[in-house]
């Protein structure tokens, strides 16, 4: 569902450059040596940010960058994490359908995609996070040893993003049907999961990693 909009968004994006980033390009190739860490994690569609606030807090010895296109949840995200005013973690609000662009190649290590918008409608498939068109850029942005984790309540959405990885260069490495039928507390819980959670709907997850092609 869309969130509200917000008055506030924008001007509080645009008075936090130095974590909100709307040029993300000029960064390629030196995020590593701007954020420190030796590691890179991008979560495409972080919503209100509940997941990788959590898991730059947790894994601080890894840098962690946040793409949102929404300025309202964008922004949402962005103040909660700049309460805690992280030194490993900047935020990019963007569409990241150019995200090919924004790093070089080989710069990320890894792809987070939480409940990403499934988009039900085949004439709108070519907006999934997880279509050929974006799996491409994916492909060429992360390292050799590189993954994306994905996670999500729809069972449609989960078997075409199997089926689409396999076709664009990426083996299946790891897979769930009910990820949270046991405890996981290595994962945070980002805000959509806790309610399908309290609805008792299983969450799926799969690890994918990039083959050479
Ligand atoms: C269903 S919400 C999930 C939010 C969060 N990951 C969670 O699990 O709670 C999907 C989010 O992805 C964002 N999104 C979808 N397509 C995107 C794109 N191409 N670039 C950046 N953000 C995108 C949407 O704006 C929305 O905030």
């Amino acid at each position: 569902m869309r969130m509200r909009k917000k008055k506030w968004a924008m001007p509080f994006l645009q008075e936090n450059p130095d974590f909100v980033l709307f040029d993300p390009e000029v960064n390629k190739g030196q995020w590593k040596s701007i954020l420190g860490k030796d590691k890179l994690h991008i979560e495409i569609g972080c919503g209100k940010g509940d997941y990788f606030i959590e898991m730059a807090k947790r894994e601080k010895d890894d840098a962690w960058l946040a793409i949102e296109k929404d300025y309202n949840c964008a922004a949402v995200a962005a103040k909660k994490a700049l309460e805690d005013k992280p030194e490993n973690a900047l935020m990019i609000a963007k569409d990241a359908q150019d995200i090919g662009a924004w790093f070089a190649a080989k710069e990320v290590d890894f792809i987070h995609l939480n409940f990403s918008d499934p988009w039900p409608k085949s004439k709108n498939s070519k907006r999934r996070l997880s279509h050929s068109n974006f799996l491409q850029q994916y492909h060429k942005i992360l390292s050799d040893d590189g993954q994306v984790i994905l996670k999500t309540d729809n069972q449609k959405f989960f078997e075409f993003s199997l089926i689409e990885f396999t076709h664009s260069g990426f083996e299946l490495v790891d897979v769930w049907v009910d990820f949270r039928k046991e405890d996981h507390p290595e994962d945070a819980i980002t805000e959509y999961e806790a309610k399908f959670m309290a609805l008792q709907q299983p969450i799926y997850r799969a690890i994918f990693a990039k083959v050479m092609i």
